[in-house]
């Protein structure tokens, strides 16, 4: 029995029997290799997601035209028969495991810049550049669609004869051909392909039925669309219930629902702070309009939310995008009631943005995911050898746990009375509250591997060489820095002490440095209404570089803006701060000197010095050591101190433990 027996209840969706109703949404991994051929990396990565329990797999962003590669080179193909026996080996291992796959069908349109296609420029219905593809397409000619009508039938008779069990049609977020046809904030024409929804709506119907052709009637299609465009004048959620009826009548078999589009990605993959099941109310409201299952997805991040949204009748199934990226293991681990146990997604939103960057698929939470294979072939057990982490953040954390899965005896001394480090205080600001579940997670994982914690301890190379460890991992963070022109001011708060409340923040506020750090600090010090009241808290930013969080590529960083503006905090870019008097910041901008009057507290903002000192004093007993120094954000002290557990592992291989007898 299980707690969650709406999610674990087969479907059936045509003629294909699901098991359970979590499905794996389509999320590009790019671990195919430089010439779009399937790898062992890309293997595995799937794999583990059947053998953690995925009904239904979508294999994302599968080409159906070789001249549309997307962002990169490494996407998976269909568009020649060759490809066919190399993705077979994909459907037959994740049928091993009673999983059911399907392949997302997909020409990227604005997204197939000519600088990965040979020059070519991307097609479109009219145009009209996407925000997120900086590169003008050009429109089809009728004939034109008709030839990729035929591309994408072609595709799906390839899918079915490589064993994939469904294809889905990729139609949402204005992205991709399909997507962009659909959407009047892409689709200007005025010939049959435009106009109203029906001339929007032409191609995809044409593509559906070309598909139902070539692969029969009763094969699965699923097709994923957009609620609406959520933007002015985009797809409104009247014409997407009338879009999910048509595609209801042209023969498909689910509808798999989202929401926006690409140029507004806190929509479609939404960070954290944006509520679980988003998409709930549309859902709800396209399933009571049609009379074939409906798919939901966005923010699906724990078994109960999965589960509420199936007994409230909202969706028939649940696509779980990132939590399945973050924990192979969801459907086991809730099936089995272990949902504490599930490695949670805190929304950071890093994968995609490293998926965009062209980077492969990786995780802030789960240093293992997109290196599966590599750490399959793990090393064996190192039993007796005592290992000590200095310091409780999430490098730490992340190593101690590592480290003891390899056998380690692990020691996790920490200088302060809590664990969690800086991460225990990026949950304080808002819309953050998610990364608290990770650090909770983290410290959690520590104590169920059986690290030994100690808080409260600080340690020096003679206790370390005294207490006669092994081996050392260092991941002491970083120390706040005070700019030279701050320093001796009685006004002035580190950004840590003044998240934590270790001291009394004023009503006038300035916060010195725009970056990740002060700009979040600024949302969180900024009352949340903003009225112009006396009690009102004013905040300034001052940051050097000519715009805030520069750094920052997610979709995160947009709402953050969008805060700081609504409350009406001041933002000073290009500005340099000079010198502190009294209540007084004096600064310069544009060459100018200007100054802040009435100041009560500046936060300082600007950055963190990490100290090797005692990694060095270790080096230099002969102690074999790591140093996770250069932790930038939650993603790399994870990952780096994950690393650290298995180097140090290789480091000591071979040498004889002090404590072996
Ligand atoms: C790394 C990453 C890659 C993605 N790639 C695709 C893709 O290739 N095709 C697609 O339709 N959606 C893609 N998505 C969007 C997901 O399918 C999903 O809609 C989104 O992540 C929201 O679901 P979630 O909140 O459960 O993660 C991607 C999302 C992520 C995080
Ligand atoms: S990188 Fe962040 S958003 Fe992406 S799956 Fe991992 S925890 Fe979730």
């Amino acid at each position: 029995m299980t707690a969650y027996s709406h999610l674990f209840t087969p479907i059936q969706i045509g003629s294909m029997k699901v098991k359970n109703r979590i499905f794996m949404a389509p999320m590009s991994t790019h671990l195919a290799n430089s010439e779009g051929h399937i790898t062992e990396e890309l293997l595995t990565y799937y794999e583990a997601r059947a053998k953690g329990g995925a009904s239904f797999i979508t294999v994302a962003s599968v080409l159906v035209d070789r001249l549309s590669r997307y962002g990169t080179f490494r996407n998976l193909g269909l568009y020649e028969d060759g490809q066919i026996s190399e993705l077979r080996r994909l459907t037959d291992c994740l049928h091993k495991y009673g999983t059911k796959v399907g392949a997302q069908l997909l020409h990227p349109s604005t997204a197939a810049l000519s600088q990965y296609n040979e020059g070519c420029q991307p097609v479109a219905a009219s145009p009209v550049e996407a925000r997120a593809y900086p590169e003008l397409p050009r429109a089809l000619t009728c004939e034109e669609i008709h030839h990729f009508v035929r591309l994408f039938g072609e595709a799906a008779r390839r899918a079915k004869e490589a064993g994939f069990d469904a294809v889905e049609l990729h139609c949402c977020h204005r992205h991709g051909l399909l997507g962009n046809f659909l959407s009047p904030l892409h689709n200007k024409r005025i010939d049959e392909y435009g106009g109203g929804v029906d001339g929007r709506l032409k191609m995809p119907l044409e593509v559906i039925a070309e598909v139902r052709k070539q692969v029969g009637d009763d094969f699965p299609m699923v097709v994923r669309m957009s609620a609406t465009d959520a933007e002015p004048d985009g797809q409104s959620l009247i014409e997407g219930i009338y879009i999910a009826r048509q595609f209801e009548k042209a023969g498909v078999s689910l509808i798999h629902l989202s929401n926006g589009s690409l140029d507004i990605p806190w929509k479609t993959t939404a960070p954290s702070g944006i509520p679980q099941a988003f998409n709930m109310d549309l859902a709800d409201t396209i399933r009571r309009a049609i009379h074939i299952p409906l798919g939901i997805v966005g923010r699906i991040n724990e078994p109960w939310v999965a589960d509420m949204v199936l007994e409230q009748k909202k969706a028939d199934v649940v696509y779980i995008g990132r939590a399945f990226i973050c924990d192979p293991e969801f459907p086991n681990k809730a099936f089995a009631g272990e949902e504490n146990q599930i490695r949670p997604c805190i929304g950071c939103l890093r994968c995609l943005e490293t998926v965009n960057g062209d980077g492969s698929i990786c995780c802030t939470m789960n240093p293992r995911a997109g290196r599966e294979l590599q750490l399959s072939n793990e090393p064996k057990y190192c039993k007796k050898r005592k290992l000590l982490i200095v310091g409780g953040g999430p490098a730490g954390l992340s190593a101690a746990a590592a480290a003891a899965e390899l056998g380690y005896a692990v020691t996790l001394t920490e200088r302060a009375d809590r664990l969690g480090g800086q991460m225990y205080l990026a949950a304080f600001p808002p819309c953050k509250h998610d990364v608290a579940k990770g650090t909770k997670y983290l410290v959690e994982r520590a104590r169920i591997m059986g690290v030994k914690i100690e808080l409260n301890s600080s340690m020096t190379k003679e206790k370390i060489m005294l207490a006669g460890f092994d081996g050392v991992i260092l991941t002491t963070g970083a120390e706040p820095i005070l700019p030279k022109s701050l320093m001796n001011d009685s006004r002035v708060v580190s950004a840590q002490n003044a998240l934590e409340g270790k001291c009394r923040i004023g009503k006038n506020v300035v916060v010195v440095g725009g970056g990740p750090v002060g700009c979040e600090i600024a949302d969180f010090l900024a009352h949340p209404h903003f009225d112009g009241s006396a009690n009102g808290r004013k905040v300034t930013i001052v940051e050097m570089d000519p715009i805030l969080e520069k750094e920052e590529k997610t979709a995160a960083r947009a709402l953050l803006m969008e805060r700081l503006i609504k409350k009406n905090c001041t933002i000073l870019t290009g500005a340099r701060v000079q010198s502190v008097s009294g209540t007084e910041l004096i600064y310069v901008k544009d060459g100018q000197r200007k100054q802040l009057s009435g100041i009560d507290t500046i936060v300082s903002a600007i950055g963190t010095r990490a100290d090797d000192t005692l990694a060095c004093q270790l080096r230099e007993a002969g102690i074999p050591v790591r140093n996770v120094t250069g932790t930038t954000n939650i993603l790399k002290a994870v990952t780096d101190g994950f690393d650290a557990a298995y180097q140090i592992f290789a480091e000591m291989a071979g040498s004889p433990s002090t404590n072996e007898s």
